[in-house]
């Protein structure tokens, strides 16, 4: 199998990253964070989400954010939009892109948004809808792909049925979510052959978060299958609120290298980039999450 020879990188740290964080975070300190990442060369950043400030309060600023960043040419900057009402947010926001976001599993799917993933799947069909017709594009993301919190295994089968109906109703490309990181490089490349059947390869994203250790692994296995965008967090901050234990997305910068050794550009300034993380973590009084960071601040004292 040939690897892509080009890989686009989805920044999701201000968004899955920040959400998930149990202290407040100034608004100052998160249109920092964007412009910070757009300047190390990020093509795609996740802004934020409008979502219900109730379920998730870290998020209740993104309007502020999008006013406050200075946006670069060429960098798309996206957010969460659940509903129409977050869609409405969104595009006030001057948001370039959007996203809807289910689950392969009943229970995760409730107590994320509230829904069975039948509903969620009509409820986003009128956002696809609006969004495009006023020119945003949007992503669909099918969380718990590798296994859910609540309901254990989980059957690539089922992941297929919800990102053929994402990518049926107008997204442009589906992220599939191993929101726990329980997921391997073998089960990795097992979804990917079995969704690969339904949704074209090329529509296809990973987004791993890395609570086992394994998401460089499958980072790689993916790229195996073909598969050529990835999802990221700057010095892996992150979890998810509504997965207990779970920890950060792939950090960014660990990604970023391995993409480096195997040859395939991503215009992104590692330098750059580990500072953007360091700075953040500073912010939040945490350990940086990536181990490439780590290991470049201490080569350099
Ligand atoms: P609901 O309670 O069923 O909604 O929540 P509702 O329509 O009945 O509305 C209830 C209240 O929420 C109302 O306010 C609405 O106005 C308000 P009240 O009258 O009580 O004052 N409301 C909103 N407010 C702001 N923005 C909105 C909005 N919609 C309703 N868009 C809902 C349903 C989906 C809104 C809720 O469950 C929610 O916001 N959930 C957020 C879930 C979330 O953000 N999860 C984290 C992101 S997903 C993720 O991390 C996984 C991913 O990374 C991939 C992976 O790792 O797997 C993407
Ligand atoms: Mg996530």
């Amino acid at each position: 199998m040939t690897l892509p020879s080009k890989v686009r990188l989805v920044e999701v740290g201000p968004r899955d990253g920040l959400q998930n964080e149990k202290q407040p975070i100034g608004v100052a300190d998160k249109v920092r964070l964007v412009d910070d990442l757009s300047a190390a060369g990020l093509s795609y950043v996740e802004v934020g989400s409008f979502v219900s400030p109730k379920w998730v309060p870290q998020m209740a600023g993104s309007a502020e954010v999008f006013a406050g960043i200075r946006r670069q040419p060429g960098v798309t900057y996206a957010a969460l939009a659940p509903n129409l009402k977050g869609l409405e947010a969104a595009l006030e926001s001057g948001v370039e892109e959007v996203a809807v976001f289910a689950a392969a599993s009943e229970a995760f799917s409730q107590r994320n948004i509230n829904c069975s993933i039948a509903e969620s799947l009509a409820r986003f069909a009128p956002v696809v809808e609006y969004a495009r017709s006023h020119q945003v594009r949007v992503r669909g993301y099918v969380s718990c792909v590798l296994g859910c919190p609540y309901e254990g295994e989980v059957a690539p089968e089922q992941v297929a049925r919800v990102a053929r109906e994402l990518a049926a109703m107008g997204c442009y490309e589906v992220s599939l979510g191993d929101t726990i990181g329980t997921g391997t490089a073998g089960a990795t490349r097992r979804l990917f052959e079995v969704v690969g059947r339904e949704v074209p390869r090329e529509r296809l994203a990973g987004h791993f978060h890395d609570t086992y250790g394994q998401a460089l692994a499958n980072v790689y296995a993916s790229l195996l299958e073909g598969i050529a965008v990835f999802d990221a967090s700057v010095a892996g901050l992150g979890g998810c609120p509504y997965a207990k234990g779970a920890t950060g997305n792939v950090a960014t910068e660990d990604v970023v290298y391995l993409l480096q050794g195997l040859g395939i550009d991503t215009g992104i300034d590692l330098e750059a980039l580990v500072a953007a993380g360091q700075r953040i973590c500073d912010v939040l009084g945490r350990a940086n999450g990536s181990r490439v960071a780590r290991a470049l601040q201490a080569r350099a004292g």
